[in-house]
């Protein structure tokens, strides 16, 4: 029988594709989804692609009754936690709200799996625990430390869960720390979909390219870089699924927990993905450069063996594909 896993949160970027990628590999999967940052005809979009109905349960992480629900009907063998907030200027905004939901949740989670005798999770994490990285590449020994409250709850939910598995080795858990996720699903019907104006680069420049948006302001070009502009680890988000069914496979084959970067360890930055960007497109897309923004670090580079050596992963999508399949994306939701 497959095991059957809960993704919180899996209407959402990362969650929607993790979810077909289970599919594919041969789970059955349960979501949990308040559509606080998703919407709601991804279910819909999910069933188109998989081509099988869709087990889905609308609402929070926090209702530790609804939870008590679905694993009682359900029997879940693991848990995928997507569900957090997760923007790095909001949550200095609203820090109560971040705290409430990223540690709060986590916590309402782990004890409904600990009165339904489920002890596996695989935990999205994020380079933002490393702060400013005094290295890079940057591997999973270096220092945690937050600059702000979103990466105070992603180091506070590390840390909860290796106390726990230290205190009681029956938990296992998987904890990745994604770099910047990018692109959508070759069948161009989920991709990144965020409401208003986008805080992160590829969101911001597909609306530049569908007009929505004049220009790509660049944050910065007097950074310690090649061109000057800040150097990221973007990671197709197809890659990172195909990772959190490795790590899923782990807990479940190596019966110990895990802690890994999911990046490619390559660097690109601001400027070459707009230029990336604008031949998938087919036309150079406008830009000025503006003053560097508040909290960013010129360079974060995954280093990315121990996913190898540990999971067996490798990123296969190239930034071609990323841009590509974001644009495609784009297109197909503007019909
Ligand atoms: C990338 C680069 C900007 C927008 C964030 C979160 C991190 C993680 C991934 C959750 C930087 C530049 C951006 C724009 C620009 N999220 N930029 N103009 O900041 O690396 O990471 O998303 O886990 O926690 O902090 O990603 O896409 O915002 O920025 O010049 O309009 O693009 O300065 O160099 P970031 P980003």
């Amino acid at each position: 029988m497959a095991q059957k896993i809960l993704l919180t949160g899996g209407a959402g970027y990362i969650g929607s594709h993790t979810y077909i990628a289970l599919i594919e590999a041969g789970y059955n999967v349960v979501i949990i989804d308040d559509f606080s940052n998703s919407k709601r005809d991804v279910i819909e979009r999910l069933e188109n692609i998989s081509g099988t109905p869709v087990t889905f349960y609308e609402g929070s992480v926090l209702d530790e009754e609804l939870l008590n629900k679905i694993f009682e009907k359900e029997k879940i063998d693991a848990v995928i936690h997507f569900a957090a907030r997760k923007a790095v200027g909001e949550s200095t905004e609203i820090p109560l709200d971040y705290f409430t939901t990223n540690i709060g949740g986590l916590l309402t989670v782990l004890n409904v799996m600990r009165a339904h005798g489920t002890h596996r999770l695989v935990f999205s994490s994020s380079a933002t625990v490393y702060g400013e990285p005094d290295i890079a590449p940057t591997p999973e020994t270096a220092d945690r430390r937050y600059e702000n409250p979103y990466g105070y709850t992603k180091i506070s939910g590390e840390q909860i869960l290796e106390q726990l598995s230290a205190a009681d080795e029956c938990w296992n858990f998987g904890i990745l720390r994604y770099f910047n996720p990018a692109g959508a699903h070759p069948s161009a019907l989920i991709g990144e979909d965020p409401d208003g104006i986008p805080n992160n680069l590829m969101p911001y420049i597909a609306k530049v390219a569908t007009g929505e948006l004049d220009r790509l302001g660049v944050f910065g070009d007097d950074y310690a870089t090649p061109d000057g502009t800040g150097v990221r680890d973007y990671i197709h988000v197809c890659d990172l699924a195909t990772a959190h069914v490795l790590s899923l496979q782990a807990l479940f084959t190596q019966g110990k927990g895990h802690l890994t970067n999911i990046g490619t360890g390559v660097g690109y930055s601001v400027l070459e993905m707009l230029r990336a960007y604008s031949a998938a497109v087919g036309r150079d897309l406008p830009h000025q450069i503006l003053p560097r923004r508040a909290g960013d670090v010129p360079i974060y580079l995954a280093k990315a063996d121990r996913a190898k050596s540990i999971l067996g992963f490798e990123a296969r999508y190239s930034l071609d594909d990323m841009c590509t399949t974001s644009w495609a994306w784009i297109e197909h939701s503007q019909k």
